[in-house]
């Protein structure tokens, strides 16, 4: 499938302004992508749970301007303007606008908020290029009234890729897949789509508790990280271990393995955060705090029947994966045993979600 079906017709309406609000949650990869090629495509396909209560929520006002030549946009975060986020968005813009040509026909003002703190070091770039990817699919809608609904999420998807990677997870729900995989038909290099086969039940509304170990900016940004993939000595192996830990979760979701469920969700946590510490340069994120959480959760299981494991991105926070029946006895241990290697004691209860909405 090519980039060529993105880039739209003339299009036939005219809209002279107002706004589009959008809403989108943030996601967690169980199959990590960690890699990247030119354009934003991944080195191997991964897969992701999406959550349901860590959101952006974006509106985007718009009014057409009449001098062409440049991009023309404010962003405001609670209501404060964010002048550092402009970059990011500017060059999100001129990798997009060969496929959204109105960009330069609008001045764009950006209202964006989270449903986490901004100091959390949860990523936000996520939810918020996917909620931003959504409001200007929106006004490309209203521009081509022809476009269907599976385009508009495909589109967006696409679009929010290309802002950062990991964001064309997040606009559907519950699980979702990106990257081309062989058993998965359709699945795509280009934009997200949801995981089609049977889930078992066992992973219906699974939890995941998000202990904020660190809640400052990362010394290293993913982006610098997915570089660093290039010319690694482990990089080859590394995506080849991805396709096939994919394999094998398509048949663990099914059965609702959750022993063998632990085992890929927490190797891949790992091969991530080695990724990192055997390239050159090299680097940790993982903080002493994240490691005492591993081994307390590691002892947890050994002593009980429970099915808790962890996942990281790429930060020193611990994501705590557990099913939906045992929240009552995991939090408790969370909150007796865990929360003392949280920054401040907080963590976030999140749980498996459904995607984007419009507001
Ligand atoms: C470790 O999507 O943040 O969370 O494409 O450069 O914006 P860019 O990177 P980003 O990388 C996320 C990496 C990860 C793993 C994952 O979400 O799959």
């Amino acid at each position: 499938m090519s980039v060529q079906q993105f880039i739209p017709k003339p299009y036939t309406a005219s809209v002279k302004n107002g706004s589009f609000k959008w809403s989108s949650p943030s996601n967690i990869a169980l199959v990590k992508y960690w890699g990247k090629k030119e354009d934003q495509i991944p080195e191997n396909p991964s897969l992701s749970f999406t959550l349901s209560d860590c959101k952006t929520i974006t509106n985007l006002i718009f009014s057409e301007k009449q001098n062409q030549d440049n991009f023309s946009f404010e962003v405001f975060l609670d209501d404060d303007k964010k002048d550092d986020f402009k970059p990011k968005i500017e060059t999100f813009f001129k990798r997009v606008e060969v496929f959204l040509p109105f960009l330069r026909h609008y001045h764009f003002k950006i209202e964006t908020s989270n449903t986490f703190p901004h100091s959390s070091g949860i990523a936000s770039s996520a939810s918020g290029m996917s909620a931003l990817a959504l409001c200007l699919m929106s006004l490309e809608k209203a521009l081509n009234n022809e476009v269907s609904d599976e385009f508009f999420i495909k589109k967006a998807s696409f679009l929010a890729r290309l802002g950062s990677g990991s964001a064309c997870r997040s606009l559907e729900g519950d699980t979702v897949v990106w990257g081309h995989h062989n058993e998965i038909k359709g699945s795509s290099d280009l934009f997200g789509t949801k995981y089609p086969f049977e889930v078992h039940d066992n992973f219906k509304n699974y939890q995941d508790t998000i202990l904020l170990v660190d809640k400052g900016e990362k010394q290293v940004s993913s982006t610098v990280g997915h570089n660093l993939m290039h010319g690694h000595p482990f990089a080859s192996k590394r995506f080849s271990q991805a396709h096939k830990n994919l394999s094998n979760l398509i048949t663990i979701l099914n059965d609702g393995d959750l022993d063998a469920f632990i085992k890929i969700v927490e190797s891949e946590a790992l091969t991530l955060h080695a990724m990192m510490m055997t390239s050159m340069p090299y680097f940790i994120l993982m903080k002493p705090n994240t490691i005492e959480i591993i081994y307390k959760i590691w002892g947890y299981r050994e002593t009980s029947n429970s099915k808790i494991c962890f996942t990281l991105d790429a930060g020193a926070n611990v994501h705590v994966l557990y099913p939906e029946y045992e929240t009552e006895s995991v939090m408790k241990f969370i909150k007796n045993e865990l929360v003392v290697y949280c920054q401040n004691g907080h963590y976030i209860c999140d749980k498996i979600g459904f995607g984007a909405k419009q507001l």
